[in-house]
Order: C-alpha cells, then sequence, then structure tokens
C-alpha cells in the first residue's frame, strides 16, 4: 500500500484601505450570527463538519492552529506572545514560496477551540481593531491552519 502524499496550500490575502471592509469580510460580524461569518471562521466550521462527516471516514486527521502578526517589520507569535520576534522569520523557497518558521502551532480537535485561538490572537494584535489610524494599517495577520491527513482504508474494486 502506498499512502498517497500531497500537499496543498490555499491562501487568502485581504488589502485595502481602512475601513473598507477587510476585517468584515475575513473575521466577519462578531455576533454569532452565522450569515455574518466570515471566511476564516466558515473555513474553521467547513473542516469540522467535514471531518465528522462519512466523507472522513477511514481516515485520521490532525488539524494544527498558528497565527501571527507582521508589525512594522516584526513578526510576533499572537498565540505566545512571550515568544521572541526575532524567532519568527519569514521566508521564501527556491519556487517563491512564502512561509515563516518559528511561530508554535496549537493542536485542535474541534471548531470551538480554534475559534477560542483566532479571538485569542485577535486580542494579542498590536493595534485594536477598531482604530482608525495609520497604525492599524499597518498590523497584517496571518492566521494558518494545517490539516493533515492519512488515508488508512483502502476498498478495493471488483
Ligand atoms: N459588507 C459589509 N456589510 C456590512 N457592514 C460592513 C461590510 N463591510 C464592512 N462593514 C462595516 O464597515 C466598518 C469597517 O469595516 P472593517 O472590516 O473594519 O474595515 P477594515 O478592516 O478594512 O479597516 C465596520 O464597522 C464593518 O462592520
Ligand atoms: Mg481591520
Amino acid at each position: 500500500m502506498n499512502p498517497m502524499k500531497y500537499r496543498m496550500v490555499i491562501q487568502v490575502c485581504i488589502d485595502g484601505q481602512t475601513g473598507s471592509g477587510k476585517t468584515h469580510s475575513i473575521m466577519g460580524a462578531t455576533n454569532d450570527d452565522d450569515d455574518e461569518a466570515g471566511i476564516i471562521p466558515r473555513a474553521i466550521y467547513h473542516i469540522f463538519d467535514y471531518l465528522r462527516s462519512e466523507k472522513a471516514v477511514g481516515r485520521m486527521a490532525s488539524v494544527r492552529v498558528s497565527m501571527i502578526e507582521l508589525y512594522n517589520d516584526e513578526c510576533k507569535d499572537l498565540l505566545h506572545p512571550e515568544i521572541p520576534s526575532r524567532d519568527i522569520m519569514i521566508r521564501e523557497d527556491k519556487h517563491g514560496r512564502i512561509f515563516f518558521t518559528g511561530a508554535r502551532e496549537e493542536v485542535v480537535t474541534n471548531a470551538a477551540t480554534a475559534m477560542q485561538y483566532l479571538e485569542q490572537g485577535n486580542l494579542n494584535r498590536s493595534t485594536a481593531e477598531t482604530m482608525m489610524n495609520q497604525n492599524s494599517s499597518r498590523s497584517h495577520a496571518i492566521f494558518t491552519i494545517s490539516l493533515e491527513m492519512l488515508e488508512y482504508a483502502v476498498s478495493f474494486s471488483v
């Protein structure tokens, strides 16, 4: 049996003037109204809905999250603010793909825990979301969800 291994990277980047709706689109409204949920909460719920569904039967999965902030040319681990920013680095591989090292990942086993990390990371950002000033537009956050799946059952067709 040769387990198939592949890697897929999906990145959602949102850029725009302060007040144009970036936070609204990526995070959503602060109330719990599902219609107003942003891209990250939707992705989190989608992943765990999938993992609990029949489609994921026969697969082992692990989900990890991390969150960093780029602010004034420095990186910060928003889930572990005690990590010195010099330990977190943004790099580029030989194919031109951007990745970062040094941020600590947290294993999550349900959507609620993933959402808690997202909220905790937001609270640790350098500027409050409501500040409509030059500083708030210099803070960029990257929330990463890593999903690893291993197919351990194979079906044989006759
Ligand atoms: N599509 C939308 N529908 C309703 N309200 C929105 C929408 N986009 C943005 N807003 C509101 O406009 C204001 C500014 O949006 P925000 O997402 O904070 O901007 P940014 O993060 O780009 O600075 C917020 O009060 C937000 O709730
Ligand atoms: Mg914003």
